[in-house]
């Protein structure tokens, strides 16, 4: 079941999320998080650093694994994922940084950083939430559009599209590394509920599909999120402008509005 929760622009909805984390966080002796990337949860994570300064959340007992990292780049490198983490969460709130994972991305062995970050993930367990987002191909974590997908964290090879996508976080596009490691759709599902956040115009398209798709579809990573019973789509009404009417009108099945705003 995927719950739909349409916020007026980004500002509610990184607003949203953090009620939602800070719920969580408050409601669990040792809360666990799965924690993304990307521009869409920067404003999630400046208001939950915002509330950890103010004594309203409190990180000291809470345990995060993240969902993806670049391979090739050291975490010192402004680029990579772990320094994102960092920068934007991590050395601002109280959290132990030995509960905090996110794969590791210059190991000389990538397949055993894979197989050492399942082993991580499994003794963190099922995470109380896992936030994804999504990329504009579809991909969830560095889950690209494929025959096949990865059950478990792998080392996969990203397309063009998201390197060209991905290339306006780096100086120049040959410098974006064309493999990660990342969760598979197994890791990433296995959460009590996901919270999938997609904003802007150029997430029109991936919403739109989101919304009309009537089928799993390996090549469009995103839909195998409809296998999961408790999912949120908190979504701005900028990215949903090419929803038509007449599909948020009728009754989308699986899709219900969310009553949380
Ligand atoms: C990257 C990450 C994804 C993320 C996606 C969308 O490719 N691996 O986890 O969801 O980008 O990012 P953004 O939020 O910047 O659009």
């Amino acid at each position: 079941m995927m719950r739909i929760c349409i916020c007026k622009d980004y500002n509610q909805m990184s607003v949203k999320a953090a009620d939602i984390i800070q719920g969580i966080v408050k409601n669990n002796q040792i809360p666990k998080l799965g924690l993304a990337t990307g521009s869409t949860p920067e404003g999630m994570y400046q208001e939950l650093v915002k509330r950890n300064k103010e004594g309203l959340i409190d990180f000291s007992n809470t345990k995060t694994v993240n969902l993806d990292e670049y391979l090739g780049i050291e975490s010192t490198n402004p680029c990579s994922y772990h320094y994102y983490m960092d920068e934007k969460l991590f050395d601002h709130i109280n959290i132990k940084k030995e509960n905090a994972h996110v794969p590791e991305g210059k190991s000389s062995d990538p397949i055993k950083a894979a197989s050492d970050y399942n082993d991580i993930l499994d003794s963190v367990g099922r995470r109380d939430v896992q936030i994804i987002g999504v990329g504009e191909n579809g991909h969830i974590a560095f889950n690209e559009p494929a025959d096949k997908l990865h059950l478990r964290t792998s080392v996969i090879e990203l397309t063009q599209n998201t390197i060209e996508v991905n290339s306006r976080f780096f100086n120049r596009i040959e410098d974006v590394p064309n493999k990660a490691i990342s969760m598979g759709i197994a890791d990433l599902l296995d959460a009590n509920l996901i919270l999938l956040m997609i904003s802007g115009k150029n997430k029109q398209g991936v919403v739109k599909n989101l919304l009309e798709c009537q089928m799993l579809d390996t090549h469009f990573p995103v839909s195998m999120l409809y296998t999961h019973p408790n999912v949120i789509l908190l979504v701005d009404e900028e990215a949903m402008e090419k929803v038509d009417d007449e599909t948020m009108n009728k009754e989308i099945g699986i899709i219900k509005a969310c009553d949380i705003l």
